[in-house]
């Protein structure tokens, strides 16, 4: 007798407790970010396209990824689940050049912005692998599986912001600049320099790096959405006290399980703007991945358009 009403208590509580976790978030998830678990129309439509790059593999290319599938991920981004490549058609991935194919070592992600020109993190161009030549990176687009099929590209040139300060993460962006047009993949809308998000805005962040705080890649492309936080709560003395500049925005859940982490650095954080998905953040750093009140922090898009616009225009 007691048991059960322990146990019906019990039950009480996690539905309320339920109930409140998810009351702050609109309910309907963005397009871009929707579960390839859950049947929903498209579904359909995406496997026809994996199974396609399954088909156009090479033997070597398919070997490479089974010895991938060997250790499949514990988790899923963080908290998260797979996208379809189709709903992030501008999602690419960053891969050392010096690796070969069929293998691809993946290290970052980005965005395609033109048709030549991919938006990343100034982060993931300096530093060992890439040394801002390059020569040393190539970009993987149109597949939901970094590791096979879509196209690779080579970079013709790097152009990482000016004002980048590696010890504060200020200004962590940069643009690749490719030897040849995109083919299997399109533009996303940027972030304007009037275009403001507000706290609580829903956003999504995609992927193939970490599953969990020190954990491995993945090999499917993974999103989670996350609200956005105000920086106000983000420089709090429990959060980053005062680290948060004004080229940065910060996305999760004060609770943490929800994140970005290591290897999605350079990737996009996107949400709706006037309909239309739109870039406003690139995955920067975080204390950890998805720790209780250690946000994500991104490079915020919209202060740095007019650097944008001008690197890319004229030239392509
Ligand atoms: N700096 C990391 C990278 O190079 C990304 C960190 C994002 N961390 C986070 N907790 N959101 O891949």
């Amino acid at each position: 007798m007691k048991r059960v009403s322990i146990a019906a208590y019990f039950g009480i509580a996690l539905g309320l407790m339920l109930s409140l976790t998810t009351a702050g978030y609109p309910q309907s998830p963005l397009d871009q970010c929707k579960s390839l678990d859950e049947p929903t129309p498209g579904v359909a439509a995406a496997s026809s396209r994996s199974l396609q790059a399954f088909q156009e593999a090479t033997p070597e290319a398919l070997r490479a990824f089974r010895e991938l599938n060997r250790n499949p991920p514990m988790g899923r981004i963080v908290g998260g689940h797979p996208v379809a490549i189709e709903k992030n058609f501008w999602q690419i991935a960053m891969v050392r050049a010096s690796v070969a194919e069929p293998t691809r070592s993946q290290f970052c992600g980005g965005s395609i912005i033109g048709d030549t020109w991919i938006l990343t993190a100034a982060h993931c161009v300096r530093n060992a692998i890439v040394r801002e030549d390059p020569r040393r990176v190539d970009v993987i687009a149109g597949t939901s599986q970094y590791a096979i099929g879509g196209e690779r590209l080579k970079v013709s040139a790097i152009h990482t912001h000016p004002q980048y300060n590696q010890s504060t993460m200020d200004h962590d962006f940069a643009l690749l600049r490719l030897q040849s047009p995109v083919t299997k993949g399109k533009v996303i809308e940027l972030a304007k320099e009037t275009t403001s998000v507000s706290e609580g805005t829903t956003a999504c962040v995609t992927g193939w790096g970490a599953t969990f705080e020190g954990g491995s890649g993945a090999i499917d492309l993974l999103g989670v959405e996350l609200p956005i936080v105000s920086t106000e709560v983000c420089n709090r003395p429990e959060s980053y006290g005062g680290d948060v500049t004004a080229t940065m925005m910060c996305a999760g859940r004060r609770e943490g399980g929800v994140d970005s982490c290591q290897g999605d650095s350079g990737g996009p954080l996107s949400t709706l703007v006037g309909g239309r998905p739109t870039l406003i953040g690139v995955v920067s750093w975080g204390e950890g991945c998805a720790r209780r009140l250690k946000y994500g922090i991104y490079s915020r898009v919209s202060t740095v358009a007019l650097w944008i616009a001008s690197t890319t225009t004229g030239s392509r």
